[in-house]
């Protein structure tokens, strides 16, 4: 089965950095990896193009590895962390010597054209040069640079210090090599890269939940359920069951029998849903034989049982966590009501 823990980044922050990473716009998912690659011992080397960005993001920084420090999620003092990230004014001091450059520019094609232009002719010709973008494919603007080889998106979770997915899209002229180096790098970080096999828009993560999305503008248009209605359903419900698996996953453990036992009760179904809403993807017998070898390759079925039961060690684990979590929440607001009898008398 895949290892479902975050790799432990603990031992990269002892001793020289192992990487050094240029993040290329200090707004929030600037901010973000920066925080990320860091806690991961690697050097950072911010920039921006706006002035002032780096008062906000120099309090951004403080705020988000005090949190984490709070949550005893740091394996050194908060200063050394801040130690290995500085803060440049020009862009070409920003890029020397780094080993992965990350675009966090607005999504606009026009910006990242001139920056992947910028970053193609200044970067060292060793760096993978990797975009944050979260719609707009890189062939789009890897043709501004003759280093286009080494351009891809990668696209985190928000925050990367906490989702560790990051989708790898190479596009058309990305290199093999650069691919590879991008997975070592974000591996070393303690990311969980997946690569996608085409420059399709939205990649996988937003085009999931762009799907969720549009069922539940649907169900609220329709007077089906309240936007409260829907997120409960997924908080108390789908979701927690996708904190540790994912859908696959869990129709395959949720059908003794697996893929195609869910796939012969249910599929029908799911065909009239989708048919109700113009949608016709039918799971034919070749698309439920590809994810029933897929899944059994993961799984085989002899392994079925002992699994279903991590699955539900797993939930017992987040429910007795997000119980803690609320307690604490009940507490803290309790604590700050003051209390009648220390009150001065008027
Ligand atoms: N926010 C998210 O949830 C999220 C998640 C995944 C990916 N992304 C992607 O990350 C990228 C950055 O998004 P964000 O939410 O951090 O935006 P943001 O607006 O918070 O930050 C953008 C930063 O870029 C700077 N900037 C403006 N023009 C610039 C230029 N010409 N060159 C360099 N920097 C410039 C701004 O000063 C700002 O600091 C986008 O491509 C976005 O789609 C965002």
């Amino acid at each position: 089965m895949p290892d479902d823990v975050t790799p432990s980044v603990a031992s990269a922050v002892e001793g020289a950095p192992r990487f050094i990473v240029s993040i290329v716009g200090s707004g929030s998912i600037g901010v973000a990896f920066a925080v990320h690659f860091a806690r991961a011992g690697f050097a950072v080397r911010m920039w921006d193009a706006l002035p002032g960005a780096f008062d906000r993001a120099r309090v951004d920084l403080a705020d988000r590895v005090g949190m984490l420090d709070r949550a005893g999620m740091l394996s050194e003092q908060p200063e050394a962390l801040f130690a290995r990230v500085s803060f440049h004014e020009i862009l070409f001091e920003a890029l020397q010597s780094a080993d992965l450059v990350q675009e966090c520019a607005p999504e606009k094609l026009d910006i990242k054209r001139e920056l992947f232009q910028l970053i193609g002719a200044f970067s060292e010709p060793h760096a993978v040069l990797a975009s944050s973008s979260s719609a707009i494919v890189s062939s789009e603007f890897a043709t501004a640079t003759h280093a286009r080889e080494r351009v891809l998106i990668a696209h985190p979770g928000n925050p990367p210090y906490l989702l560790p997915v990051i989708e790898l899209v190479p596009s058309r002229f990305t290199s093999e090599e650069t691919v590879h180096r991008a997975e070592e790098i974000y591996r070393a970080a303690g990311s969980r890269p997946v690569r996608v096999r085409s420059e399709i828009e939205g990649f996988l993560f937003n085009r999931l939940q762009g799907a969720l999305l549009r069922e539940a503008y649907c169900l609220v248009r329709d007077g089906v359920a309240t936007v409260d209605d829907i997120d409960e359903v997924v908080r108390n419900g789908l979701g927690r069951r996708w904190a540790v698996i994912g859908p696959f996953e869990t129709v395959d453990l949720n059908t003794r029998g697996g893929i195609v036992a869910h796939a012969e009760k249910m599929g029908p179904a799911y065909e009239r849903m989708g048919a109700s809403r113009g949608q016709h993807d039918p799971w034919t017998t070749d698309l439920v034989a590809q994810v029933e070898a897929e899944r059994r390759a993961l799984l085989p079925l002899d392994q079925w049982d002992e699994r279903v039961r991590w699955r539900d060690d797993k939930l017992v684990r987040i429910a007795r966590a997000l119980q803690d979590a609320s307690h604490a929440e009940t507490e803290n607001v309790i604590e700050s009501v003051p209390s009648p009898l220390s009150r001065e008398a008027p």
